[in-house]
């Protein structure tokens, strides 16, 4: 009697414990979740940077299993805009969180209104110092300044004392040539030249007299610092400027360059072979690739090329903000999706990241990850993982 009564109860728990897991995780529709992409019809890195970020979106939610309506808004790095478009993502869409904005100045001027609204907004690309303090509801899903900065100043800073700096003028930049310098000078380096160049109006022939001047200098090491939004023909402007005064000269560029500047220094050998030996040896603060995160890529889309493809980032970051969004979804439930953000900032909050690996966001809403000392190949133009001994 006892032991079948113990049975029978024990079935009826069962049932309901099943009952409750399937009334919090059953999904009648799907949610939706906005994202500002940036569509610059005239920078093919900006566009494919956008479908990069869209299509590890779409890679989350197939491998989460949930249903996903993404609602892009192509607003892009546009500042003065961005708290009408939240609004109206969040009001008209009714968008219960944001993957973007791409820009850490149009990340700071929706921060206000994301928190107003309460929506939480995570950025997988902006990567400026103050993202970290924007508010409860902003969140970003690569690696902090400090950690892309100084990962690479801790090689380059010993090796070569003087240094010569030239940076646009963007909020991402200033703060990347600000961190290195002040990494550089309290590890007893100097500063031999500072330049700051205009994103806006600043010429080919500014770039390559600023570049002349920084040599000049004397110094040891040419740090230039550009944006995905600094015109190509800036950076390929002082690659060429620095290479042709002297072509073994070290060079950083820590956040890299576009993919038209790449394609512009391009050089085609007799048997039809490309090489880039300009840009062969520029040191560089990458993201920590995952392993085989290209070829999943390429399996899931079928595209053997793409601009972003070999720079890992962008795919990845995408991934783990549609990834984190997903997961605290789920746990809040879908008829308390007002408590995502909730969920995202709980001590405890983990998710699965694109190469497996764990994510979580500290309290600042950044995400734990590393940054890589990487150098361009001159055979490939792409950057690799510079190996210290
Ligand atoms: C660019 O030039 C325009 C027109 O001369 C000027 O209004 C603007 O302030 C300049 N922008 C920067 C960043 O220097
Ligand atoms: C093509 O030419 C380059 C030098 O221009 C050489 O290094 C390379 O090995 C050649 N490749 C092939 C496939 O012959
Ligand atoms: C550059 O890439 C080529 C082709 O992948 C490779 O063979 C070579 O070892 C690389 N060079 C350096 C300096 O790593």
């Amino acid at each position: 009697m006892r032991s079948s009564q113990g049975r029978a109860s024990l079935a009826v728990a069962f049932v309901l414990a099943l009952t409750l897991a399937q009334h919090v995780n059953a999904q009648p529709r799907p949610i939706k979740v906005g994202m500002i992409t940036d569509s610059a019809e005239d920078d093919p890195s900006v566009a494919a940077e956008s479908i990069s970020i869209i299509h590890g979106a779409y890679m989350a939610a197939v491998d989460r299993g949930y249903k996903v309506n993404l609602v892009t808004s192509g607003l892009g790095c546009d500042t003065d805009n961005i708290a009408k478009e939240v609004e109206r993502l969040v009001k008209v869409e009714k968008v219960v969180a944001i993957i973007g904005p791409i820009c850490s100045g149009t990340t700071l001027a929706a921060a206000p209104t994301v928190n107003a609204l309460k929506v939480p907004a995570i950025s997988p690309t902006s990567g400026a110092i103050a993202v970290s303090t924007a508010g409860p509801y902003v969140y970003r899903t690569l690696a902090t300044a400090e950690s892309y900065v100084n990962t690479i100043m801790e090689y380059l800073t010993p090796k070569f004392p003087t240094i010569a700096m030239v940076y646009d003028d963007s909020l991402l930049s200033r703060d990347w040539t600000g961190i290195a310098e002040s990494f550089h000078t309290q590890h007893g380096g100097s500063v031999t030249y500072k330049a700051m160049f205009s994103v806006e109006n600043s010429t080919v022939a500014q770039v390559e007299e600023l570049t002349r001047k920084a040599l000049a200098s004397k110094p040891s090491l040419l740090f230039f610092m550009a944006t995905s939004s600094v015109n190509p023909e800036l950076e390929t402007a002082f690659i060429k400027t620095a290479r042709a005064v002297d072509p073994k000269f070290p060079v950083v560029m820590p956040n890299a360059f576009d993919q038209a500047t790449k394609d512009a220094l391009e050089v085609k050998g007799a048997n039809g072979t490309k090489s880039y030996p300009l840009v062969g040896g520029i040191y560089y603060a990458g993201d920590k690739p995952y392993a085989k995160d290209t070829e999943r890529y390429k399996v899931m889309f079928g595209l053997k090329y793409m601009p972003e493809l070999g720079r890992g980032g962008s795919y990845g970051s995408g991934y783990d903000a549609m990834s984190a969004i997903i997961v605290a979804a789920q746990k809040a439930g879908y008829s308390k999706l007002k408590n995502i953000n909730k969920e995202l900032s709980s001590k405890s909050f983990t998710f699965p990241r694109f190469g497996g690996e764990t994510g979580r966001f500290n309290a600042a809403g950044d995400l734990a990850v590393g940054a890589q000392l990487q150098v361009f190949n001159a055979t490939t133009g792409d950057a690799e993982e510079l190996v210290v001994p």
